[in-house]
């Protein structure tokens, strides 16, 4: 495989595992461009909630939302955005309510169709790291190298408990990790794109690794399979 030709990396997994973390990380390490596809169905999840709490899974709405939508991620002194219809939206889709819906979000037909778009947009010139439930099974299926990064539940609770609490959440360690455990539940058994390492994905456990030490194993990974960074 490829020189110094820029390549197209995914990273799947489950909440908590870490896949934001180390897909910034290894994206700044490669040079690359860094695609956090949760940000995008949190995203319709909060416009959905925003024009409709009674009922934001509505179809007509969903489609009516993904139809118009303008989604950027740029980048500024305070790290990578999300910037949706001209709303900088990059705190709100981290509110706790946001995560269940953006789960029930992404199981509609329309609205994977419309981000699954974006993504191969984003993707077209290579050199980006895609990380999400899809990317390596549905979106980038022809990606160089692939990844599913996983840990175990207690530890991928306690990683987002401290996250939320140093958010000044006050969900205890006990609901937070239900609800996770909930979603990957829901992200697994949906029938469209559901979570699943792609046959072809290496797998990487973070349980007893920090970030950095998983970006050190995927360069390497990266390295044994002849492809650079810029
Ligand atoms: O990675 P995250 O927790 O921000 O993702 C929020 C939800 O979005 C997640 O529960 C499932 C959904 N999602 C998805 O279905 N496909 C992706 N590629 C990324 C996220």
């Amino acid at each position: 495989m490829a020189g110094n030709r820029k390549i197209v990396i995914t990273i799947d997994g489950p909440a908590g595992a870490g896949k934001s973390t180390v897909g910034r990380l290894l994206a700044e390490r490669l040079g690359y461009l860094y695609m956090d596809t949760g940000a995008m169905y949190r995203a319709v999840a909060v416009l959905a909630r925003d024009r409709s709490r009674e009922n934001p899974l509505d179809d007509a709405l969903l489609t009516e939302i993904c139809g118009g939508l303008d989604l950027h991620m740029p980048s500024d002194n305070r790290g990578m955005r999300l910037v949706v219809n001209g709303d900088d939206l990059t705190e709100k889709i981290r509110e706790p309510e946001i995560s269940a819906l953006a789960s029930a979000v992404s199981a509609k037909a329309v609205v994977r169709r419309r981000l699954a778009e974006i993504q191969r947009q984003l993707g077209a010139a290579g050199g980006i790291v895609a990380e999400g439930r899809d990317m390596g099974t549905v979106v980038f299926p022809q990606a160089e190298v692939k990844f599913f990064l996983d840990a175990r539940p207690e530890v991928r609770g306690e990683r987002r408990h401290r996250e939320l609490a140093a958010k000044g959440e006050k969900a205890t360690l006990v609901e937070v990790s239900e609800q996770l455990i909930a979603r990957d539940r829901n992200d697994q058994v949906r029938e469209l794109a559901p979570l699943k390492p792609a046959a072809d994905a290496i797998l990487v456990d973070s349980t007893d690794l920090g970030a950095k030490e998983v970006v050190e194993l995927m360069v390497r990974l990266i390295g044994e399979r002849g492809v650079e960074g810029s």
